[in-house]
C-alpha cells in the first residue's frame, strides 16, 4: 500500500509517498517540502491568508515532484492522507480540497489526520524495532506542549499541559526580544551556545508544582524584563544576548526535562517520544538523554528532518490508520477541516 501524505496546517507545504509493505514495515519513498519562513519573516509570524495563498502556489508542483521522486506515477498511490487539523482554517482547507480532489479523480479514498498526531507517531518512522505501546510523549511544537501517556494509536491521555504559552512560542517571543527573526527556536538554541547560562537566573515556572502542566509567560515576561533592563533590543550587547539566550534555554529545558522524568516515574514507563519543532532542540535533547539515562529510561527522536512540518508524518500517521482499520479511508467527497482539534477527542483505533 503507497499512502501520500499531503501537510498544509500552518507555514509548510508537505508531501510525501510512505510505503507499507507485507510485515508492516514503513518507507519513505518521496519527500518534498516547501517552506514559507522567508516570506512571513517580513511580518514577525505566519500571517494566514498569506499562507493559504502559497499553499495554493507550490502545492501541485510539489505533488508531481514527490511522485517523481518516488519512482512511480499518480496510479501506484492507493490512499491520500492529509492533515485535517488543528491548524490555521484556509491553510488547511488547501491541503483537504486538494485531497479530495486527487482522490476523487483517481478513484482512490482518503484519510484526515490529526496533524499532532503525525508529529507523535513521526519518532516511529523508519525504526528497525518499532517501539510497542504504551509510551510517555512529549509534544513540543509552536503550538503545543503537552506529555502524554500513548496507549495505543489514537489513545492518548493528556497528563499536562501548558496553561499559557507552548514551548516553541517561548523560544520564537524571546527571539524576537533578542532581535532574532522568525522562527526564533533554532536561532535562540544556536546563540546559547556562545553564552553563559549562570549569568541570568530566569524563573524555572511550575518546576515543583506536583503536576505534569506547564507554564511559560512568566519565563517570557523575566526575559522582556531582563532585556528593558539592559536598554531594550536594539542596544543588546552580543555578550548579554547570548547569555540571556543561554540562560532561557537552561530554564526552560530543566522544566521540560523534569516534567519528562516524573512523567516516567509516575506512570512506571521506559520509553519516551520527543516530537515538534522544539524537539530538534541540541540542548533539551542533552539533558533529556541525561536525565533519562540516569533513571534507565530511553528517549526517541524522529529525525531531524522530520522534527518540524513535514508531510512524512502525516503520511505515515495514515498508513499506520490503514494498516490497522482499513474500514477508516472514506470515499466521501465531502469535508471539514477542523482549525481547533483537541487530541484526545481522536477517535480509537482497534484492529
Ligand atoms: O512542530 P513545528 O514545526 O510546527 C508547529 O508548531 O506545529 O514547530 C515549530 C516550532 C517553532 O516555534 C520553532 O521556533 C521551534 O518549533 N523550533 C525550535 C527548534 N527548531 C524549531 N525550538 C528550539 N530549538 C530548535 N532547534
Ligand atoms: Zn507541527
Amino acid at each position: 500500500m503507497r499512502v501520500l501524505g499531503i501537510e498544509t496546517s500552518c507555514d509548510e507545504t508537505g508531501l510525501a509517498i510512505v510505503e507499507v509493505s507485507g510485515n508492516n514495515s514503513f518507507e519513505i519513498k518521496g519527500q518534498a517540502l516547501y517552506s514559507q519562513i522567508a516570506m512571513h519573516q517580513n511580518y514577525g509570524g505566519v500571517v494566514p491568508e498569506l499562507a493559504s495563498r502559497d499553499h495554493i502556489k507550490r502545492i501541485i508542483p510539489l505533488i508531481n515532484q514527490v511522485v517523481k521522486d518516488s519512482g512511480a506515477d499518480l496510479h501506484s498511490i492507493d490512499a491520500i492522507a492529509y492533515t485535517q487539523g488543528p491548524g490555521l482554517a484556509g491553510a488547511l482547507l488547501v491541503g483537504t480540497s486538494v485531497a479530495k480532489a486527487l482522490g476523487m479523480a483517481l478513484g482512490i479514498p482518503t484519510i484526515g489526520i490529526h496533524h499532532l498526531e503525525g508529529h507523535l507517531l513521526s519518532p516511529l518512522l523508519g525504526q528497525k524495532n518499532p517501539l510497542e505501546f504504551p509510551f510517555i510523549a512529549l509534544l513540543v511544537s509552536g503550538g503545543h506542549t503537552q506529555l502524554m501517556l500513548v496507549k495505543g494509536l489514537g489513545q492518548y491521555i493528556i497528563l499536562g499541559e501548558t496553561l499559557d504559552d507552548a514551548a516553541g512560542e517561548a523560544f520564537d517571543k524571546t527571539a524576537k526580544l533578542l532581535g532574532l527573526p522568525y522562527p526564533g527556536g533554532p536561532q535562540v538554541s544556536a546563540l546559547a551556545e556562545s553564552g553563559q547560562s549562570e549569568r541570568f537566573n530566569f524563573p524555572r515556572p511550575m518546576l515543583h508544582s506536583k503536576d505534569l502542566d506547564f507554564s511559560f509567560a512568566g519565563l517570557k515576561t523575566a526575559v522582556l524584563t531582563q532585556v528593558k533592563k539592559l536598554g531594550g533590543t536594539e542596544n543588546l550587547e552580543p555578550s548579554a544576548k547570548a547569555d540571556i539566550a543561554a540562560s532561557f534555554v537552561a530554564a526552560i529545558t530543566e522544566v521540560i526535562t523534569e516534567k519528562c522524568i516524573a512523567a516516567l516515574n509516575t506512570h512506571e514507563q521506559q520509553h519516551l517520544i520527543v516530537a515538534g519543532g522544539v524537539g530538534a532542540n541540541v540542548q533539551l535533547r542533552e539533558h533529556l538523554n541525561h536525565a533519562c539515562e540516569l533513571i534507565g529510561a530511553k528517549v526517541h527522536y524522529p529525525p531531524l528532518h522530520l522534527c518540524t512540518d513535514n508531510g512524512a508524518m502525516i503520511a505515515f500517521a495514515g498508513a499506520m490508520r490503514l494498516a490497522q482499520n482499513p474500514s477508516l479511508a472514506t470515499s466521501s467527497r465531502s469535508f471539514d477541516v477542523r482549525p481547533r482539534w483537541p487530541l484526545d477527542q481522536l477517535d480509537e483505533i482497534s484492529a
